[in-house]
């Protein structure tokens, strides 16, 4: 069994940022922008807004969070959006979701110009990921792909079973497998909660997803012998014995299914490592097509 270590990996990949950001800013150029809207006082949502804007900060970048009332209406926060579409020190812009129920998320993430929508979350964005045209990849699953090329694992003819079908994981990294592209070219099916047996399609994988957001549902008996096995998967359960009173478990029983897998990705410390990371390229990939 491999370790997939993608605290490793994230920083690898934000050394080489930091170093490219660095060369831009010592030859005068302007400094990349990211701006994370935040509506409401979700506690979870304020600790993902407050790593991603860290982490601008340590790669040189420039960052700002708009804290928004939870009671703001759809206009006023459309209002924001164009704000930030027009104005040219913010290349990437990215709305923490979910928001308010009052509020059309859709209507939202459609605001957003595409060459700024570092979320990859924008209909033309998924659009062009479908068709196989360069555009924004969402973080967590161009995590995944990243992960699985750093570590030169074959995923060309491979069969790559993803459970789980959100739009922010599961559909997006089903078509990214299935693109005839390097890292990719894979034979993909995608399963889920419908399934009368999950197991029928997890045992077929050589290369399983899973993406589920259910604590340790995927067992040893699940999956074959040598399995590559990625946990997108980030669940709060209760553990008495840590200070906390709960600990952070993924969608994969790791300690049941690691001895069968040929490499695995632990949580924390696998993917979601990740996402912050790949959050940083692309919000410096869309300064490099808005400045040239
Ligand atoms: N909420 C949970 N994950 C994400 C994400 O990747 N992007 C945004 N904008 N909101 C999220």
């Amino acid at each position: 069994m491999n370790l997939i270590d993608g605290k490793k990996i994230s920083d690898e990949i934000k050394v080489e940022l930091q170093e490219k950001i660095k060369v831009l800013i010592d030859s005068g150029r302007k400094v990349p922008g990211l701006v994370t809207i935040l509506v409401g006082d979700d506690p979870a949502s304020q600790s993902y807004v407050g790593s991603k804007s860290k982490g601008c900060e340590q790669l040189g970048m420039h960052s700002k969070i708009e804290r928004l009332d939870a009671s703001i209406s759809e206009d006023e926060l459309l209002a924001v959006v164009g704000k930030y579409n027009a104005d040219p020190d913010y290349h990437g812009i990215l709305v923490q979701l979910p928001l308010p129920n009052h509020i059309d998320e859709d209507k939202v993430v459609e605001a957003i110009a595409p060459e700024k929508d570092v979320d990859g979350f924008h209909p033309i964005s998924v659009g062009n990921l479908v068709i196989g045209k360069d555009t924004f990849f969402p973080c967590t699953p161009y995590g995944i792909v990243e992960l699985l090329k750093r570590y030169k694992i074959e995923t060309k003819g491979k069969h790559v079973v993803v459970v789980g079908r959100s739009n922010i994981v599961g559909k997006p990294i089903a078509n990214m497998m299935l693109q005839k592209k390097e890292g990719a070219n894979s034979i993909v099916t995608i399963c889920h909660s419908a399934a009368e047996d999950i197991s029928k399609y997890t045992m077929q994988a050589d290369i399983l997803i899973a993406a589920i957001g259910r604590a340790n549902y995927i067992t040893s008996d699940m999956v074959k012998e040598g399995v590559v096995v990625v946990d997108v998967g980030i669940n709060r359960i209760d553990d008495p014995e840590s200070g906390k009173g709960y600990k952070i478990v993924g969608d994969v029983d790791f300690d049941d299914v690691a001895p069968k897998s040929s490499y695995i990705t632990p949580v924390p410390g696998g993917v979601g490592r990740m996402t912050i990371a790949m959050l940083l390229k692309n919000t410096y990939e869309a300064y490099l097509k808005i400045e040239q």
